[in-house]
């Protein structure tokens, strides 16, 4: 088969380096990629929302499946748009992603269907939303409607805060449409898991837990970033967290779309925090997680591209998914500064030393070729993932990894995977 996949970080270079191990996957292509990508696949310079690019690929390169990686053409209907033109796609339809791209829909349907999530209420209106503060207490999480990558969440420790974050968004529309809606929110305490599933709008089947380190700094302190960092399985996620999680929310959440007319295909990723009355939903995605599938990937033992088929062809129930025992972690080294201002171009060394470890690949974010060297690109640059029969020995050698691998100003957290440490 020829497969593209769509996108061009961490996430979508393990789903090539993972494709590239499957004998049914003869060639792959990916729009637009990255110098890590460009190793295992053609990459083709369009962009994620570059349609009409992206028809054209599909059409001349004669590519029989393609796979998305970001929300962006989700969100926008790729899939719809493939598969009117009879071109097999993997990913939910415009409707489906939209439990991604709109919280309120995503809390419509929890609360239609009885999902476990925190308490919230819609307001679209300054004053009725600052009025309603006076009933609250605090902390309490304000979140924009739409897509905001990942910066439509704030969490607000008194009153006067969440008055400064509902001018932002309302008032002055700093996420523009995504904040048309905001939802006020009851703040949770506990652990937080990423739960994903393969669903082919009528079976599902979990993949291996894992755990986000989304603040910047080491501890959890500082700004919120798309991630810095992951390990998988969650040791403290237990066998009754398990089975709650898949009959209490993901069943009912793919039951209760298919009741609204909805089939969602493609990969259902339930953001988790585990609070003392058990799991809640926090958020839903539409999609594989950033950092997340470069932890989860490397220990599935079934072909991606069989699965993928699968799911598209709604069949997920021969398959049966099987799991290295292995503990896997992935630190992502940045470009100092991010998430905020950075720099880049700046040249990498040390990869070479890595290429001839089975146990540790560097799955590239941002990266490119330049003057025939890799420079960094983008905010996160490198997620530098290992695994090992335990937690503990995974996390050293992924920082072994990082040790050998050089460029200026280059920023990671020193903490990953410590939370699974202490269960
Ligand atoms: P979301 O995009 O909805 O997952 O929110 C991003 C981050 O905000 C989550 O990973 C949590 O750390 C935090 N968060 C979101 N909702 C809540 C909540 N109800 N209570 C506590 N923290 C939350
Ligand atoms: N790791 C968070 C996300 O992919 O949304």
């Amino acid at each position: 088969m020829k497969v593209l996949v769509i996108g061009s970080g961490g996430r979508e270079h393990t789903i090539v380096w993972k494709l590239a191990k499957s004998p049914l996957v003869k060639k792959i292509y990916c729009a637009p990629g990255n110098a890590g990508i460009a190793e295992q696949a053609e990459c083709l310079e369009v962009k994620v929302d570059d349609f009409s690019g992206l028809l054209k690929i599909v059409h001349n390169k004669g590519i029989d499946c393609t796979i998305v990686g970001p929300e962006i053409p989700l969100s926008l209907g790729i899939v719809d748009l493939f598969e009117e033109k009879g071109y097999p796609i993997f990913g939910p339809q415009r409707r489906a992603a939209e439990i991604e791209s709109s919280k309120v829909f995503a809390k419509q349907m929890m609360n239609k269907y009885n999902i476990p999530t925190a308490y919230s209420e819609v307001f679209d209106d300054y004053e009725k939303a600052i009025d309603y503060l006076k009933t609250q207490s605090f902390p309490l999480v304000i979140k924009a409607d739409g897509l905001a990558a990942g910066k439509g969440v704030l969490i607000a420790s008194n009153k006067s805060d969440a008055e400064q974050a509902l001018t932002h968004i309302i008032k002055e529309k700093r996420f523009g449409e995504a904040g048309r809606r905001v939802l006020l929110e009851e703040f949770l305490s506990g652990e937080e898991v990423s739960m994903l599933v393969f669903s082919d709008g009528k079976h599902i089947l979990p993949m291996v837990t894992s755990q986000d380190h989304k603040k910047i700094g080491d501890n959890d302190v500082g700004l919120n970033t798309g991630g810095m960092g992951a390990y998988s399985p969650v040791p403290f996620f237990s066998e009754e967290d398990m089975e709650i999680v898949l009959n209490k929310i993901f069943q009912p959440t793919i039951s209760g779309l298919e009741k609204e007319g909805i089939i969602f295909k493609g990969i259902l990723y339930a953001g988790l925090i585990i609070t003392e009355d058990g799991p809640k939903v926090l958020e839903f995605n539409a999609r594989f997680g950033d950092p997340e599938t470069q932890v989860i990937l490397p220990g599935l033992k079934t072909d991606l591209m069989d699965i993928i088929q699968a799911t598209i062809d709604g069949r997920l129930n021969q398959i049966e998914l099987s799991w290295n025992e292995q503990s896997a972690v992935c630190v992502v080294m940045a470009s100092q500064g991010y998430p905020g201002e950075y720099e880049q171009d700046k040249k990498i060394t040390g990869l070479d030393e890595l290429k001839h470890r089975e146990d540790i690949v560097v799955f590239h974010s941002g990266t490119r070729e330049k003057d025939g060297h890799i420079v960094s690109a983008g905010g996160r640059v490198l997620g530098v993932t290992a695994w090992a029969g335990t937690l503990k020995e995974a996390i050293d050698k992924a920082y072994q990894g990082v040790g050998k691998i050089k460029f200026e100003n280059s920023y990671y957290r020193k903490d990953i995977g410590e939370k699974g440490l202490c269960f």
